[in-house]
């Protein structure tokens, strides 16, 4: 199992301290959300990194930011160490070469009046030049294969609205691969598919993990799907990271009290944001987010430690981090004790995805 000290290679792809605010609208408004807070991250070849939270914690924020699609508030992206800020639309576009993003919803993201050929011609040509003839046509057979749609012939001349909608994610991953990408950024890709078909897609996901040795960031609010995907699971709550490690420890062991309560609780998010919402009050405003430890309006445990400061992201075992001053030295740290107690059991579910 991996873990940040046995890392094999310098990251393809990093996230320092990224933060993003977005100004409320409203006239002479100064106040801002804040979507992102002080965020590292690291993805590296051939691992996937998995980013999980309840809605609005600022997981898609993550992601296009690390497209590029919008400018960060402060921080820094690095692309095999160096500033990738692209200036200009031709450093965009390398950079979009390199660094590809796939959407929750398939259906909106492939165009309905163009055939697969035509959305895959078209990502080819825009990241590998005008291809034609017999080249063009063993591109198209190539990706499609890559994502597993054979016999190929049958699928290249469809419109996305004769295909299922795993069928047409599996062209939207196809689409992105024709860049060759170093980095697959993906929001949501299995949630708004059928039960029984999210196992291909992931497996898919792994497949080009391993194959292709691409680095993935997998978003979900699915933590189970993240322990059967992803290399590393980073948690995060109201913008900020709380807790980072190898997908195995993270959920098994959980360690920040809000993961805890992720994990154990309940598997369904809506379930468990009804839940700690009943038991603790609203989840907290990104305007006026809570000082100190931004969970500490619904943590069972909070000390006023906890509500005058930020609790850094500590080691808390081998690869792992935790922020939480429960694990600190500090006076007037709070006592961990059992979430469970606090909140109400749950039965675990175990399977993740089938
Ligand atoms: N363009 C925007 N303008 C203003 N606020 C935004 C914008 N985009 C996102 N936000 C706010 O930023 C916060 C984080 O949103 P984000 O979409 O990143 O959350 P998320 O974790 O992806 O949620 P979900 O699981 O529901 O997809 C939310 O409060 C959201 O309302
Ligand atoms: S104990 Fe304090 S620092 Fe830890 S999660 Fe609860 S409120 Fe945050
Ligand atoms: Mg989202």
């Amino acid at each position: 199992m991996s873990n940040e000290a046995h890392e094999p290679e310098s990251p393809v792809l990093q996230a320092v301290r990224l933060s993003k605010h977005f100004p409320v609208r409203g006239i002479r408004s100064k106040d801002v959300v804040h979507a992102v807070d002080d965020v590292d991250l690291e993805l590296h070849r051939g691992r996937v990194v998995a980013l999980v939270g309840e809605s609005g914690s600022g997981k898609s924020t993550i992601a296009r930011l690390l497209a590029q699609l919008m400018p960060p508030t402060s921080g820094t992206i690095l692309l095999h160490g160096s500033d990738a800020t692209a200036r200009g639309r031709r450093a965009f576009r390398r950079y979009v070469g390199r660094v590809q993003m796939i959407f929750q919803d398939p259906f909106g993201s492939l165009n309905p009046v163009h055939t697969v050929r035509y959305t895959l011609t078209r990502s080819l040509r825009i990241h590998r030049g005008r291809l034609r003839g017999h080249e063009l046509e063993a591109a198209l057979d190539e990706l499609l294969d890559r994502v597993q749609l054979r016999p190929t012939e049958r699928y290249v001349d469809k419109y996305p609205h004769e295909l299922s909608g795993g069928q047409r994610q599996r062209v939207a991953i196809a689409r992105a691969l024709a860049a060759n990408p170093e980095v697959l950024l993906a929001d949501e890709p299995i949630s708004m598919l059928d039960v029984s078909i999210r196992l291909g897609i992931l497996n898919l996901l792994k497949d080009l993990r391993d194959r292709l040795r691409i680095a993935i960031l997998y978003i979900t609010h699915d933590i189970a799907s993240a322990r059967y995907f992803a290399d590393r699971t980073m948690v995060m709550y109201a913008g900020r990271v709380v807790e980072t490690g190898d997908s195995e420890s993270v959920t098994q062991d959980p360690r920040h009290p809000y993961t805890q309560l992720l994990i154990r609780s309940a598997p369904d998010p809506d379930d468990l944001e009804a839940r700690a919402h009943g038991a603790r009050g609203e989840a907290p405003s990104l305007v006026r987010p809570p000082s100190g430890c931004r969970f500490n309006p619904r943590c069972p445990f909070a000390t006023d430690l906890c509500r005058a400061e930020v609790p850094p992201l500590e080691t808390v075992g081998e690869g792992r981090k935790a922020a939480c001053w429960g694990y600190s030295d500090r006076d007037g740290r709070p006592e961990l004790g059992s979430v469970l107690e606090a909140f109400g059991e749950r039965p675990t579910v175990e399977e993740p995805v089938a």
